[in-house]
């Protein structure tokens, strides 16, 4: 025993495993941020990153659609594990494909990730089991889904079927919008499918609610409320996310317990009865009316910009959390968390989510001092000759922990008044909900 002791205390000092996190927004830097801070990380890669991931991991390069040239850097690099951040890449199968070449992956297979990938898959799946959700019609032709809505009434939800980046609901209120929505979807508006989805418009308030998964068991991985709206007062059109806290008030004991029962419980269990288990990271997006949850949607990875406040929260190591699921053994390790409060604040490029500009110089970044408490997360970003700049929307993640969602809210605001991009926007109100409620 005196040896194992010692192998163990020498293996729990020792740098040896070698990561490589696979994406490039906000989500990928701040799972980068946290596995730094494991003792068990050597190598980190991050393909292909931006420039916040750069200053903690080794950007590569690649297109994420050509798995043959990941798979080579991989090898290359000699990755133990390799966690994928977006879900494009896991909907087009990049697990099935790697695991096929020995490589261990954290995240779903091409056929669990239809979750995310395919609403007609999650809808059925939901039917089938009992799992409470919108009431929903599926539809390929403009008459039929006409009279799904004549019979059903307005507001209704109309949702594209396949991927959309987020751009893929509507919620009408009234018969012409929805008619002009679910004519662009079955006329072709979106590659990744025809099909129309149309769902009751449930009134409540929003959860997400995060579990990590493995063959044999899953565990509690964060509540978060997002605000998807790019207008403050939650309106206007849909975003990937304009930012989020952590953890989402809404959640207790009582409620959480419906939501494992009713609705993750019977999903894994349907998942494991179609002989593709699920593993990886779940995010359950619901909604709560009179504590009752309803699931809205799932998505097969972390949120973004979800995920930046759960790291900020995360008080275990993230290597080692991975490499426990990996060899489907979460149910012997024990994820911890700290009581604080997260908040972050999404900086966008003017125009977003519609038309904006790229390759727009950012200034002052490093005025903000980062600690535990304040991150600035990247997304669209890059670096040239030690400047910053733009090359997407959602650009960068001002991240704080407070106390409270208050003192959380205002050490945010006190750093994005540090940053100085004249083309950028951000709500101010981020977190409204819970701290009217203060
Ligand atoms: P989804 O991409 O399915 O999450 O939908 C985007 C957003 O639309 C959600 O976060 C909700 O705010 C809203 N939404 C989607 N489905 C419904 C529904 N059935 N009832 C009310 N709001 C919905
Ligand atoms: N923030 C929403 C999402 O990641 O889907």
């Amino acid at each position: 025993s005196f040896i194992f002791v010692h192998v163990n205390l020498i293996l729990n000092n020792l740098h040896y495993m070698n990561l490589a996190v696979i994406g490039s927004g906000g989500r990928e830097h701040s799972i980068c941020y946290k596995l730094k801070q494991s003792k068990k990380v050597k190598k980190l890669i991050c393909i292909p990153g931006n420039a916040g991931t750069q200053k903690i991991a080794k950007n590569i390069k690649e297109d994420l659609s050509n798995f043959k040239s990941i798979l080579k850097v991989l090898r290359e690099n000699n990755i133990d594990i390799v966690i994928v951040g977006p879900e494009q890449p896991l909907v087009d199968g990049i697990a099935d494909y790697l695991i096929k070449e020995n490589i261990r992956v954290f995240g779903p297979s091409k056929f669990a990730s239809k979750l995310e990938g395919s609403k007609s898959f999650m809808k059925n799946l939901c039917k089938k089991h009992n799992i409470p959700t919108a009431k929903f019609g599926i539809f390929d032709e403009l008459d039929a889904a006409l009279k799904f809505v004549r019979e059903n009434g307005v507001p209704i939800v109309v949702k594209a079927d396949g991927l959309a980046a987020g751009k893929g609901v509507s919620i009408c209120k009234n018969f012409g919008e929805a008619k002009v929505k679910i004519s662009e979807i079955i006329n072709g508006k979106f590659e990744s499918s025809n099909k129309v989805v149309l769902e009751e418009f449930l009134d409540g308030e929003e959860l997400s609610y995060f579990s990590i998964v493995d063959k044999n068991s899953y565990k509690f991985f964060g509540s978060a409320q997002d605000h998807k709206r790019v207008g403050e007062g939650d309106t206007g059109p849909n975003t990937g996310g304009m930012g989020a806290y952590s953890p989402a008030e809404i959640l207790n004991d009582n409620l959480e317990k419906k939501i494992k029962s009713k609705i993750i419980d019977p999903t894994l269990t349907a998942m494991k009865e179609l002989g593709q288990s699920y593993t990886g990271f779940l995010y359950a997006g619901l909604m709560i009316k009179k504590n009752e949850p309803y699931l809205i949607e799932y998505n097969i990875r972390m949120g973004d910009p979800e995920c930046q406040v759960i790291m900020t929260r995360l008080n275990s190591d993230l290597c080692e959390i991975i490499d426990a699921a990996t060899k489907n053994n979460l149910n012997n390790i024990e994820i911890k968390w700290i009581a604080d409060s997260s908040i972050t604040v999404v900086l966008c490029a003017k125009g977003y989510p519609g038309k904006y500009l790229k390759n727009s110089e950012i200034q002052n970044i490093p005025k903000v001092i980062s600690d535990k408490n304040n991150q600035v997360f990247h997304a669209g970003t890059y670096e040239k000759n030690n400047k910053i700049y733009s090359n997407g929307g959602r650009v960068l993640n001002i991240t704080s922990v407070g106390k409270n969602i208050i003192e959380a809210r205002d050490k945010c605001l006190s750093n994005l008044k540090k940053i100085n991009w004249i083309d950028g926007f951000y709500r101010k109100d981020i977190g409204w909900r819970a701290i009217s409620k203060k």
